[in-house]
């Protein structure tokens, strides 16, 4: 998740880059620079680190008005300067700016140094400028070779581009990745959200998939790939810079439960094609996941719960003994690791110390075991310490309670499991294929559940009186209990507490009394007839009984006294259903914390990143 911002007819551009970057710093940063048009050439200033680093460096920066600026959340090589955007082509005329995953960058990058051109960073994105730069050689304007260069992109993409040769004009495009232009009288930009603009304009328009726009001073002319002008959309713009960096929405956490299918798309994005998985920064050999005998998985929280589904999907897919310990546990007892053990150190931050610690430990000197860390921050201190790493897409995570990151976790250790099945010869690629189809229709299911947030939010504000939660699930249904407690206890400061649906009956049901509510997870699955029974004993004990049910499970409809309904993941897809189901108990928490009145993005005595013992 990256930021662009662009401005033509500013003089001068750069405080307006500079403050428009500023403004999306939220986004995430590791490096950030700017491009500015400058006569004959384009004057380009990057830096590592935060964009206070940029700011600071940018004293002999000629005057312009043009320009282009980009803060970097790395995908494809690590947050270095020579990382960083913009990106400039062989003759140093034209720089871009690229948001996005360019999953075709490989074959592209081979097409063009064989053409003679020389690529000088490890990102997907540079290949851009040298696409555009043959196109222009080969006699394009700017806008015809951006087009051109766009059509042959595998992937998503938000990009902006200047050349020197068009001093005024910015060039911008997108497919999947947000960007909007705006304009004043004089003035034209570009950005990947609307709060860069909202210092200049509100005349803002939203560009749809494969659509670009040619921005002058003033001017503002969309096209699609092909070249057809299209009338663009403008999009009405209220109230300050929070609320737009919101999206629309009342807060952080909603806007982040409803970027869920985007954080699954982007997760899987490149790394998979039909059986054949490719988990690029992964680092770890075929014979090295091949050698690995015994998982065992460490997280603490969400990150925790998300290891939880992960097990199961290893143990079923990869047949690997599998372990799963909260991390602040974990090397206080003594784990048998050895160098055929791998530790999955699962992390949003990559900075929480229970974790890291807990990889420390196993990657010592005495256990000696690979440690692999999930994590969604690029080069956080976990990330950087460990022997692979797998990250997590689902961009910057604001809410306090976590959201995207948890299912973008769950999607990156499922496909680490059938990378595991498919090394150790435990599946046939047809099957991977299968389960590779089913992740990939999962965006489509959770949106599914988004379509239905109002009737489950109905159904919670019933609940906002109640004083004790159960949530009860069986196999990988108990995680998503888990975690709905979690959600409910952290933003609504309701008790609730999960168990597995068997165990209560062991004695945590003598709790249960007429007022109790008891959330069930009891989408079909093997056990599905197991849990419909574990809900009639609780029933019988006077609970109210609310169940996660797929749609059109009347059987499940008449054990309970309401039903959350979620979409059905594929037959035989079952391990992903967590996926879909967590969603409606996100959406839960949030109805009941709302409706209490609680700070849902800032919850009370918590910290998004916990750093100490
Ligand atoms: C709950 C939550 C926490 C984190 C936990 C681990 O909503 O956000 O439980 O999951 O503190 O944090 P990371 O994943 O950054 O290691």
């Amino acid at each position: 998740m990256c930021g662009i911002v662009g401005v033509t007819g500013s003089d001068p551009a750069l405080p307006f880059l500079l403050d428009g970057l500023s403004r999306l710093e939220y986004r995430g940063y590791d490096s950030s620079g700017v491009a500015l048009v400058d006569s004959d050439r384009v004057w380009v200033r990057r830096r590592a680190g935060k964009l206070a680093e940029l700011t600071g460096a940018v004293g002999d920066a000629p005057r312009a008005t043009a320009g282009i600026g980009h803060t970097r959340w790395a995908t494809h090589g690590g947050p270095t300067e020579h990382n960083a955007h913009p990106h400039t082509d062989c003759t140093g005329a034209l720089a871009l700016v690229h948001n996005g995953i360019i999953e075709n960058h490989l074959e592209l990058g081979d097409e063009l140094v064989s053409a003679g051109h020389e690529l000088r960073s490890e990102t997907d994105s540079e290949v851009l400028a040298h696409l555009i730069e043959a196109g222009m050689a080969g006699g394009a304007g700017l806008a015809d070779a951006t087009r051109a260069a766009l059509a042959r992109v595998e992937g998503s993409f938000a990009v902006a581009v200047v050349h020197a040769a068009n001093p005024e004009v910015i060039v911008a495009g997108r497919r999947s990745s947000p960007l909007v232009a705006g304009r004043a009288d004089g003035s034209g930009f570009v950005a990947s959200d609307i709060p860069a603009l909202l210092a200049a304009t509100r005349e803002v328009y939203v560009l749809d998939d494969d659509q670009i726009v040619e921005v002058g001073p003033g001017t503002l002319r969309v096209t699609t790939l092909d070249g057809t002008e299209v009338s663009p959309v403008r999009r009405r713009v209220e109230g300050d810079v929070e609320t737009a960096e919101k999206g629309g929405y009342p807060d952080f956490m909603l806007k982040e439960i409803h970027e869920q299918p985007r954080a699954v798309r982007e997760t899987l994005r490149g790394r998979t094609k039909g059986d054949r998985l490719t988990l690029g920064e992964l680092e770890l050999s075929d014979q090295e996941l091949r050698d690995v005998d015994k998982v065992f998985i460490v997280g603490c929280g969400t990150s925790f719960h998300a290891g939880m589904v992960a097990r199961h999907a290893i143990e079923h897919w990869a047949r690997l003994p599998t372990e799963i310990e909260v991390a602040s546990e974990f090397r206080y007892r003594d784990p048998v690791l050895d160098a055929q053990s791998l530790v999955v150190g699962v992390s949003q931050s990559g900075e929480s110390l229970d974790t890291m610690e807990a990889c420390r430990f196993a990657r010592s000197a005495t256990n000696k075991a690979k440690v692999l860390v999930v994590c969604n921050v690029v080069d956080s201190s976990m990330a950087r310490e460990a022997d692979a790493v797998l990250y997590t897409r689902a961009g910057p995570e604001r809410g306090v309670a976590a959201t995207k990151t948890h299912v973008a976790q769950i999607v990156a250790m499922e496909l680490l499991a059938l990378r595991l099945a498919h090394v150790r010869g435990l599946l046939y690629p047809e099957e991977v294929a299968r389960q590779v189809e089913a992740l990939h229709s999962l965006p489509t299911l959770i949106d599914g559940v988004l379509a239905r947030s109002e009737e489950i939010c109905d159904a919670a504000t019933s609940y906002v009186d109640t004083r004790d939660f159960f949530f009860l699930g069986r196999g990988v249904g108990y995680p998503v209990a888990l975690e709905g407690a979690l959600k409910l206890k952290e933003i609504s400061y309701a008790r609730a507490e999960a168990y597995p649906a068997g165990e209560m009956k062991h004695g945590p049901i003598a709790l249960i009394e007429p007022g109790t509510v008891v959330v069930a997870v009891a989408t079909r699955g093997r056990l599905h007839a197991k849990i419909m029974n574990n809900i009639d004993e609780v029933k019988a004990r006077g609970a109210t009984v609310v169940v996660v049910a797929n749609e059109g499970d009347d059987a499940a409809a008449n054990h309970a006294d309401r039903v959350l309904w979620v979409p059905a993941v594929p037959r035989g897809a079952e391990l992903f259903s967590p996926l879909v189901d967590v969603v409606a108990l996100q959406l839960f928490a949030y109805a009941i914390a709302k409706a209490r009145g609680c700070d849902v993005d800032q919850p009370r005595n918590l910290a998004k990143t916990v750093t100490v013992e």
